[in-house]
């Protein structure tokens, strides 16, 4: 698996990916393409087989980092992409003197969930009616260690 900078062609994959999961906030190319004006924005890639896998979108807002978007396509769930991306901003993270990963997750959103406490998250807060008025979103850290990098 590679992990590398997003390109303006991958776009288009990542809103496929988008697709394939329902329900989930999609960006669509015009929402990559607008994260190139923010000089705070990563966009990455993991690629499995020359192919855009996944990605993953994140601010770097020293001296925290905060997520903002992860999916991964569904030919290609469980084969540890979401990981690497997430290995991948902490490096970033680290590199820009941050120590803390912030994100907002759908309290229904269990497949995430468990792969952000299976990474060392830990839920500092929740917000009811975040999405569509209705799902709450939960609000978890992760503070950055040495053996995180
Ligand atoms: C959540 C998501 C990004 C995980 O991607 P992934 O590449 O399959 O995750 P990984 O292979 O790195 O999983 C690492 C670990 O996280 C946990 N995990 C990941 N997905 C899981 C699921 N659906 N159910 C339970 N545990 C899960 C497991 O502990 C897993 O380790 P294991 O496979 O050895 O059991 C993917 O399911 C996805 O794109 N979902 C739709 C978009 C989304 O919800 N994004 C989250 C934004 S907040």
């Amino acid at each position: 698996m590679l992990i590398r900078r997003a390109k303006k062609e991958d776009y288009p994959v990542f809103a496929a990916i988008e697709a394939e999961h329902p329900g989930y906030p999609a960006w669509g190319v015009k929402g990559f393409e607008a994260e190139e004006k923010n000089r705070n924005s990563v966009i990455l890639t993991a690629e499995i087989d020359g192919r855009a896998a996944g990605f993953i979108n994140f601010w770097v807002l020293r001296p925290e980092v905060q997520l903002n978007t992860l999916a991964v396509g569904r030919g290609f769930l469980r084969q540890g992409a979401a990981s690497a991306l997430l290995g991948k901003m902490y490096e970033y993270a680290a590199k820009s003197a941050c120590r803390q990963i912030d994100l907002e997750v759908n309290e229904n959103n269990a497949g995430a969930i468990a792969l952000y406490l299976a990474g060392g998250f830990e839920v500092v807060g929740k917000r009811p009616k975040f999405y569509n008025n209705t799902d709450a979103a939960l609000l978890l850290r992760k503070a950055l260690s040495s053996k995180d990098i």
